[in-house]
């Protein structure tokens, strides 16, 4: 698969809050291949989406601070780029689809005008008719109907998934080579959900870009992505293919994720779900931070944080109790 688009390693990112240090990443390490899906998935709070913002270098600061780790793009140093480059990549090489359409676009500008701008914010596009030209041509492929008069539609005209239509046409208006999408289907109805999902599939693989998908969601992530990460408390507990993941999880957690799905070919009474909850961010406990809500905990896990460690060939899990 060549060199990875997107490499991140022990990534650590702090928010320091009046009510303390929020410790919401740490040592958080994957990599996104050319052309490759790569899932992140997780409950809510886990740190998915402060991963996508560290790596379009957008999490606030202050209260935010990246105090450890790499983020390398296409072998760039993201890290070490200044602000006007970090202004350039972004839109331009790595685009981000957000979870909320609907605040996302300015309600004063047309749905058109918003895609326009995105545009010549990275490319010099000389005439006005070849721009309005190539952003119709973008409403055309992201399938929004209408498309002619829907470039002149406010937002307030244009329903939710027309909404997150426009937004991913304004994402892949400059055909990044990775997009980021987090939550893009969350705020959607279900049968609108899976029309987003396989628009999103679907330019993927004309485009060749590479996708990194969050999701809270195990099936969107099943359906989408080939490989996994399944993030807890701001750490990676396992990362493998999807088929393997679900195949033969290995991290309590996981399998308790899993769990939780409802099934129609088992006879399950009551879903399984994971006992407790997340534990606090500012005050994390010693040893596996889900050393709590563990059945299987050794006295080991009380001891020393375990490390993502490869218990099989493309098998990456973080638990004593499989080491
Ligand atoms: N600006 C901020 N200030 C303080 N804490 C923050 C800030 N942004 C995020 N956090 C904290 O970082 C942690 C991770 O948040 P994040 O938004 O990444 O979760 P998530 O996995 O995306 O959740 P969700 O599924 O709800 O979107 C949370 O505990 C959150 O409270
Ligand atoms: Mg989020």
């Amino acid at each position: 698969m060549g060199d990875p688009i997107l490499s991140v390693k022990n990534l650590t990112v702090h928010f320091h809050t009046e009510a303390g240090v929020v410790k919401a990443l740490e040592d958080v390490s994957f990599s996104v291949g050319q052309g490759e899906v790569l899932g992140l998935v997780g409950e809510t709070g886990c740190g998915k989406s402060v991963t996508a913002l560290s790596v379009m270098r957008l999490i606030p600061t202050p209260p935010g601070r990246i105090v450890g780790g790499t983020i390398h793009f296409d072998g760039r140093d993201v890290l070490a780029l200044s602000e006007e480059e970090m202004r350039s990549l972004r839109g331009k090489d790595m685009a981000m689809i957000f979870q909320d359409p609907i605040s996302s676009l300015n309600p004063v500008f047309t749905a058109g005008y918003q895609v326009e701008e995105a545009i010549v914010t990275h490319e010099a596009v000389p005439r006005r008719e070849d721009l309005i030209a190539r952003v119709t041509g973008l409403f055309k492929k992201v399938n929004i109907s209408d498309p002619e008069k829907s470039v002149r539609s406010y937002p307030h005209m244009l329903s939710g998934g027309m909404k997150q239509r426009v937004m991913i046409a304004m994402g892949l208006s400059c055909s990044p080579r990775l997009i980021i999408a987090d939550e893009p289907t969350t705020a959607l109805d279900v049968s609108i959900q899976a029309q987003i999902l396989s628009l999103i599939r679907r330019l993927q693989m004309e485009g060749g870009s590479s996708v990194l998908l969050i999701s809270h969601d195990l099936g969107v992530i099943a359906a989408m992505a080939q490989t996994v990460a399944v993030m807890y408390a701001g750490s990676i507990v396992e990362k493998t293919s999807v088929k393997t993941l679900f195949d033969r999880p290995l991290h309590p957690y996981t399998r308790g994720l899993l769990g939780a799905i409802p099934r129609l070919d088992v006879d399950q009474e009551r879903l399984s779900v994971i006992p407790g909850t997340l534990p606090d961010l500012f005050n994390l406990p010693r040893g596996c931070k889900f050393r709590e809500r563990c059945s299987e905990a050794l006295p080991l896990c009380a001891e020393g944080r375990p490390l993502l460690a490869e218990i099989e060939p493309g098998h990456e899990v973080a638990c004593y109790a499989r080491a």
